[in-house]
């Protein structure tokens, strides 16, 4: 069972240590990785999704329970405790729902008498977290982009249930974020966010904020940022009802502002 995971700092791009030199994260730890472009993000996750072990450009190592993590953990797909959904995630297959979601349990061991109730709970799960229901039979390639996120965050959490799940830049998805975070959240896994949503980001337990290629400080969320997480949840609902309305050619009135207070 995995019960940590700690990063042991390795060198900037310009080949200085790194500023933080040691994170252990928990299982149950809602995580974000903030910075801006260029400032190591996606290299970190990639560092977290090989077991980096001194053997990448970061000379980072990665330790699992505190202790050099085993091989077959890269080798063997069943094996590994780790989902990455990226932005350019894309399937080779022009496969329906359901045979993806059946080969995937397959690939991850699932019992066959499991199987029915694995890929409805994951398409339940995946349902609330977008507004337009995906269908089982529906092809990969024809979901929106939202809908491929959430089909994929709820594959990661129920049928991979891999103990760690790493997203990177999963925002303007067309993804109900608050709700995503607050349901993964129950399954008591690593969940790492690259992202600079503040919506995600309050709703993280701590952030790590990266420069030139290192780690730079982890920024734990604080009773201020805590209390105002529901506002800028709000705020952001606000946004994008107004951003419908642009869309749909209306015209905006100072009632979109009403609720803020
Ligand atoms: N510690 C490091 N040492 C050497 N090169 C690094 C390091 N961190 C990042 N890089 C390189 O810097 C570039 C930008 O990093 P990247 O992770 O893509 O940034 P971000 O995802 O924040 O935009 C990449 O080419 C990456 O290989
Ligand atoms: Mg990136």
């Amino acid at each position: 069972m995995i019960q940590t995971i700690t990063i042991i700092g390795g060198h900037s791009r310009s080949g200085q240590p790194e500023p933080v030199e040691h994170i252990e994260m928990k299982m149950g730890d809602v995580v974000s990785i903030v910075g801006p472009t260029g400032s190591g993000k996606t290299t970190l996750i990639n560092d977290l999704e090989l077991f980096a072990d001194a053997n990448t450009q970061t000379g980072r190592r990665m330790l699992v329970n505190g202790q050099r993590p085993p091989l077959e953990y890269r080798d063997n797909p069943a094996m590994n405790p780790i989902a990455l959904i990226t932005q350019h995630t894309t399937f080779l297959s022009d496969l329906p729902v359901l045979e993806f979601l059946t080969a995937h349990a397959g690939i991850r061991a699932v019992e066959k008498s499991q199987m029915d109730e694995m890929i409805q709970k994951t398409l339940a799960f995946a349902n609330q977290l977008t507004g337009e229901p995906i269908v089982l039979s529906s092809r990969m390639t024809e979901l929106s982009g939202g809908q491929t996120r959430a089909l994929l965050i709820a594959d990661a959490a129920i049928i991979c249930n891999t103990p760690i799940v790493l997203l990177d830049e999963v925002e303007n998805a067309g993804i109900n974020r608050t709700l995503a975070v607050e349901l993964l959240r129950e399954y008591r896994k690593i969940f790492i966010f690259v992202t600079h949503d503040p919506r995600i980001v309050l709703l993280s337990d701590y952030r790590i904020v990266m420069q030139g290629g290192s780690i730079q400080k982890v920024l734990y969320t604080n009773e201020e940022e805590r209390t105002f997480s529901r506002k800028v949840s709000k705020l952001d609902d606000l946004l994008s009802v107004m951003r419908d309305k642009i869309r749909s050619g209306e015209r905006l009135t100072t009632h979109e502002l009403e609720g803020l207070a």
